[in-house]
């Protein structure tokens, strides 16, 4: 039973279905994934009937190029990404009750058969285009496969939908001497047929669905986008491509065709319970054609126009589907104050994090529903994380709980002590555990999982309070009656939170049922004191969480720092040639070679080093600005550089500077000395 609304028989929680090009990173778990597991396991533990679907979405065209790319078959990538997104969410805990992927044999029948059914029933509009082909490779050209010059800001390398140096969206005949990536040859324009669904007839049905009937209780920013399509005219979309990865068009005459990946991958979520249906003796159809099932999409921001607007219109288009009732989709992650993005590895994934923070799933969790982007764009700092995991999971829910067990044990060996007598102070706290099902169930039932943790979080709180106001450590040499009720409650509270904190944090939850001996309780039979009945034993004291130190963060940071350099170097690009520069103006600089003779940082500055140089006729000082790019400047001693010898005097920090080292500055600001490669004279000239 919930607690804001009950008119539901079942529950479908979908999420999106994750591309199986790449490992799974922070911005996909705060998203979508651990929203989603939160509510399917709070929905749960409420005993509703659930289905809980996540898989991999192993179509499209990246798939294709990463396959080209790395000379094997799209099968192989998809194989390769399907087993570690499957592997790394079980491993945090995502309690999918199904991980199918789009590869499957149901998932292709399905697809095929409900694109068949929409064709039959007259739901397409057949249109012939002309599209790019290479002529060499015999094949349509994907706009992906298409690169050529950017006609708004002149990118040579922009592919046929965006150029990624200015970000302006294109169409394939927008970009100037366009190329096929397979044959590298001028594609031509080939007339090609494809089936569109027609979004502008379902316009009303838009309006009044959504925008009449779901202005309150979609989230702010889904209603917004929503409503910005729908003003905005909707134009009928292809739901085809010539492509051969995919899903087969289930037309027999139409070669080397297939169904636009967002066409087939939402069908994934209808497959995905098929085949969940036939594990388990259920009936799919339960799941997805009774207006008694309560249908929930959790997906990021970019997804909104698919699940909102183009999928629903499939669905209603067929006519015997349900629509979702909410699509709870959050905005996005940064990482570090940057986007995340995949291409260029700035991201923490998910795999990595669960090597580097062996046991530390629930940090995680924590970390990203504690700063979910639920309502606007959120930022992950790893000294955010470490201060999370020390000051709140273990300086409040950690050490109340290891408190509290390892009393039990000194003052009555693992029993449970009986109440003697309830005071005020008692019954206030039993008031106040009984309104945190309650709270939390509400907030998570309206997807605001930020707010339902920080509730649980004052439970704890509440415990500690409780505590320090009973202070049964001192009480218990004077009254030890006393210190029985006050010692009972704490752990009531204690097996409270191990049934609350479940959705949140499962690993923990079940450490510390297993702590308590708990038994399995659901949602409604929390929030009282009778948890744990008198002389019941319970076992040794485990740490919750783990400390998290400096070194272990600077790590991370270190890695990220790498990470930068890699993409600056690899977005390195010249600076234009300077204004044309005659051969009299350039001789009148005197470069020469001289041999290092003494390096020293320049006192109080640290940038500043001072070199003694042999000029091949005399020592002279230079000071130059190199030192953070050689913080072993005495390596320097001894090596040959070139110079500038006739520059005027310079002071620098009272130093006379007699000439300017040569250096080239790398992309990622880096400064090396220019040296000849093979030994000189001192004092010969450069030129
Ligand atoms: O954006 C993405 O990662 C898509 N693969 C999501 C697909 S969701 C659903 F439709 F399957
Ligand atoms: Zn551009």
């Amino acid at each position: 039973m919930l607690y804001t609304e009950n008119q539901f028989k079942r529950h479908t929680i979908t999420s999106a279905l994750p591309y199986a090009n790449g490992p799974l990173h922070i911005g996909h778990l705060a998203g979508v994934y651990i929203p989603a597991d939160i509510y399917a396991r709070y929905l749960r533990l409420c005993q509703e009937d659930v289905v809980f679907i996540g898989g991999s979405d192993e179509h499209g065209v990246p798939i294709t190029i990463l396959a080209r790319k790395e000379g094997v078959e799209p099968q192989q990538i998809v194989d390769k990404y399907h087993q570690i997104i499957k592997q790394s969410f079980e491993d945090l805990g995502i309690s999918f009750d199904i991980y199918s992927r789009t590869s499957d044999p149901v998932h292709h029948q399905t697809a095929a058969d409900f694109f068949k059914n929409l064709y039959e029933k007259g739901k397409f509009i057949e249109k012939t285009t002309q599209q790019y082909y290479d002529e060499q490779a015999e094949q349509f050209l994907a706009d992906r496969y298409i690169i050529g010059t950017c006609p708004k800001c002149g990118y040579e390398q922009a592919y046929g939908d965006q150029c990624e140096a200015c970000g302006s969206s294109l169409s394939p005949t927008e970009l100037l001497n366009p190329k096929s990536m397979l044959s590298g040859n001028a594609p031509v324009l080939k007339e090609t047929k494809h089936w569109f669904l027609p979004l502008d007839q379902y316009e009303d049905f838009l309006k009044k669905w959504i925008l009449e009937g779901h202005k309150t209780d979609w989230k702010s920013n889904v209603y917004g986008q929503c409503k910005s399509w729908i003003d905005a005219g909707l134009l009928p979309r292809a739901v085809t491509r010539d492509l051969d990865w995919g899903v087969k068009l289930p037309l027999p005459n139409e070669k080397g065709k297939v169904l636009y990946v967002w066409f087939d991958a939402p069908i994934g979520y209808i497959s995905a319970t098929k085949i969940w249906a036939a594990q388990t003796g259920k009936k799919w159809e339960d799941y997805w054609k009774d207006k008694n099932t309560k249908l929930v999409h959790f997906i990021g921001k970019d997804n909104i126009v698919f699940h909102c607007i183009i999928f629903p219109v499939m669905l209603q288009a067929d006519g015997n589907y349900i629509l979702p009732d909410n699509v709870p989709a959050n905005e996005f992650l940064n990482l570090e104050s940057n986007k995340i993005s995949t291409s260029k590895k700035w991201a923490v994934w998910l795999h990595e994090y669960l090597i580097d923070f062996p046991n530390q799933q629930d940090t995680l969790r924590y970390v990203l529903t504690a700063n979910a982007p639920e309502t606007k764009d959120n930022d992950f700092t790893w000294s955010d994380f470490q201060a999370k995991n020390n000051n709140e999971l273990l300086a409040i829910l950690g050490n109340y709980v290891n408190r509290i067990i390892s009393l039990t044990h000194n003052y009555y060996q693992g029993k449970i002590p009986a109440v003697t007598e309830l005071k005020n102070i008692d019954n206030e706290a039993i008031a106040q555990i009984a309104i945190y099902p309650e709270l939390i169930g509400k907030n998570i039932e309206k997807y605001h999982f930020r707010e339902a943790l920080s509730e649980l979080m004052n439970l704890a709180r509440l415990g500690n309070k409780y505590l320090t106001d009973n202070e049964p450590w001192k009480v218990v040499k004077t009254d030890p009656q006393r210190v029985q009720t006050v010692m009972n409650i704490a752990l009531q509270i204690t097996a409270n939170l191990a049934i609350l904190c479940e959705p949140f944090l499962p690993f923990t939850s079940q450490k510390l049922k297993k702590m308590l001996n708990l038994g399995n309780y659901t949602w409604r039979q929390a929030g009282n004191v009778h948890l744990l009945k008198d002389a019941h034993i319970i076992n040794e004291a485990e740490f919750l969480f783990k400390k998290i130190e400096d070194e272990v963060i600077e790590k991370q940071l270190v890695k990220l720092e790498e990470i930068k350099k890699q993409n600056q170097l690899a977005a390195y690009m010249p600076k234009p040639v300077k204004a044309e520069c005659s051969f009299d103006t350039f001789s009148q600089i005197d470069i020469r070679v001289g041999t290092v003779l003494a390096c020293e940082r320049v006192p109080k500055t640290d940038k500043l080093l001072k070199f003694v140089i042999d000029d091949g006729a005399n020592k002279r000082t230079i000071v130059s600005g190199i030192a953070k790019s050689y913080p072993k400047f005495e390596e320097l001693v001894g090596k040959q550089v070139c110079f500038i010898a006739n520059f005027a005097v310079r002071k620098l920090k009272n130093i006379d500077s007699e000439g300017m080292l040569l250096s080239a500055e790398d992309a990622d600001g880096r400064l090396v000395l220019i040296t000849p490669s093979q030994l000189v004279k001192n004092g010969v000239s450069v030129g």
